[in-house]
Formats: structure tokens, sequence, C-alpha cells
């Protein structure tokens, strides 16, 4: 199975190992040390490159989490005004104080995007169907999107890029007995508030209802490739042995891009090497 591309940038191996050398300082400043359910260190270097080379003016970040990632953008672009979203902005443990960041608990397709800059830059790191998200970046204009969740054919819970470029449709694994009850729960709740009390108000996504299957569709391949203009996958930093999903990192399953480091640099970027299965083909996109 070979790797989508498509006029990926002028980012070199060597200008990668040697941002490297700086992010090594930066990572040990993060706010969170256990920063389970969210980016470790491969994405958190995969973004940092990225933003630094975009250098966008505007990024939206959809899926905060408990802030690392917010505090990244931040630290990594300090001129750049963040609006920072997530559905449950409860389990923020790193909030920040800037002027430039501003929270909200709306998804990104109710807000008014019709004054971006034109660098502008949105990552989504929500879990949410990618095939729709690029749609809704494009309709409103935004040329640069990094995508955190880009899952491979076998694994993970959303539609991702990875999934649509090898046609293989989406068959969410979290989908068990228990999350069926958890969804069912969820919208007798929601039925049952509205019918007690009119002025209830609330929204379910689809994500949570762990209802978000897609079948293999041709169509959704040929309409994201019109709008591409690059796509370029950030090479892991360590390549393990075996996928973070204990099976054997293959290519016909797992098609990667060769790491930027050998396994003898392992010492010297110790946390890199502890953190290197939590890799997820971290993905940048240009918008025509
Ligand atoms: C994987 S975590 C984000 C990790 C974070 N970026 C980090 O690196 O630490 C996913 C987050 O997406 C949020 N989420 C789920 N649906 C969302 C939506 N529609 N819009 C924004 N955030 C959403 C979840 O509440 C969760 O906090």
């Amino acid at each position: 199975m070979n790797i989508y591309k498509k006029n990926p940038p002028n980012w070199s191996y060597d200008s990668i190992r040697t941002e490297l050398l700086y992010f090594e300082k930066i990572y040990s400043e993060r706010p969170i040390k256990d920063n389970q359910g969210g980016m470790k260190y491969p994405h958190m270097f995969a973004f940092y490159f990225i933003l630094k080379n975009i250098n966008p003016e505007f990024v939206v970040e959809s899926g905060i989490w408990k802030g690392q990632s917010t505090w990244l953008i931040e630290k990594t672009l300090p001129n750049a005004n963040i609006l920072s979203l997530d559905i449950n902005l409860k389990k923020r443990e790193y909030i920040s104080s800037s002027k430039r960041v501003t929270y909200s608990n709306k998804d990104f397709i109710n807000h008014d995007f019709s004054k971006i800059p034109i660098n502008s830059l949105v990552f989504f790191d929500d879990h949410q169907n990618s095939y729709e998200r690029l749609m809704q970046s494009y309709f409103f204009g935004f040329k640069n999107v990094i995508i955190d969740d880009n899952y491979p054919i076998l694994h993970g819970d959303t539609y991702s890029l990875k999934k649509i470029f090898h046609r293989s449709g989406l068959n969410d694994e979290r989908t068990g007995f228990k999350n069926l009850i958890k969804a069912l729960i969820m919208i007798l709740n929601h039925y049952l508030k509205k019918k007690i009390d009119k002025s209830y108000k609330n929204e379910i996504f689809k994500y949570n209802l762990s209802v978000q299957d897609i079948l293999p569709n041709e169509n959704h391949f040929k309409n994201i490739d019109k709008i591409i203009e690059t796509y370029y996958e950030f090479p892991p930093i360590f390549k393990t042995i075996e996928t973070r999903w204990g099976d054997n990192w293959t290519e016909e399953f797992y098609p990667t891009e060769k790491p930027i480091l050998d396994n003898s640099y392992k010492d010297k970027y110790k946390k890199a090497f502890e953190e290197a299965k939590d890799y997820n083909w971290l993905c940048y996109v240009k918008l025509k």
C-alpha cells in the first residue's frame, strides 16, 4: 500500500533534525507531564515543526483536552491569535491567561470565520470525521489544515484522511455493548430532560454515540483530492518494530515515511523514544 502524496513541502530531514534539538527543551517545559489521551512527543514535535514553518497569524484548535496543545501553539507562535475549541472545557488543566487565546465550547462549524487572515491555520484533534472537517475548512477559506487523528485503515475511531485515501471506510471499533448502552442512555437523558424542562437545550454529537461508521466511498476520495493542494504526513521520530496496537509495523497496513532518527539515538532523545508509539500519521494539508 502506498502513501498518498501531493506536492510535499520542502522540509528536509536535516532541517527537521535541527528543530528536534530545540524542541527537546520545549517539551521538557510542557505543563502537563502525563498527557494520556492527548498528544505526546511525536505529534507535539510534528505540530511544533509545522506551526513554526507555516507561521500563521491565526490558529483554530479543535480539541483541547487538558490544554497541552494550546500551550504549544502559544509557545511556538508568540504573536498569533488562537481560538481554542472543545465541547467539554472542563478537562482543561492548563488554561491560558493570554489575551491572544479565546476559548469556546461551540463546534468549529458554529463560528464566524468570514474575516480570517489569509494564512490562518486550523488544527483538528477532536476525533471528528476528517472528510467533513476538510470540507468545512475549505468552505470557511482555511488554507492550512493539520489533522492529528490520521488513523490507518485497521484502527481508530475516526474517519481519517488515510482511510479515505485507501477507500477503507470506517468500522468504528469502539462499538460494543457498553458503548451502545451509553449511547442509549445519552439519547434517553436528552429526550427526558427536554420533556421535563422546556428550557433545556443541548446538542448530541454523532461521535459520542459511537456510530461514526462510514461505508467505503470512492467519491470521498475524488471530492477531497480536488481541493487538496498539498498533503504531507509528518514522519515518525523513531519507528518501533510493533505499532501502538501491538502488531508488526508492516508497509501493507501501515505505510509510513522513513523515521527521522534511527534507534542509535534512543539515549539522546529518551522521551521521544519512550513515547515513539504515540504516532498517528499527523498530517498537514494545504487547501486550494
Ligand atoms: C484527543 S483530545 C485533544 C488532545 C489535545 N489536543 C492535546 O494534545 O492535549 C480530543 C478532545 O476533543 C474534544 N472534542 C470532541 N468533540 C469535539 C468537537 N466537536 N469539537 C471540539 N472538540 C471536541 C474532546 O472533548 C477532547 O477533549
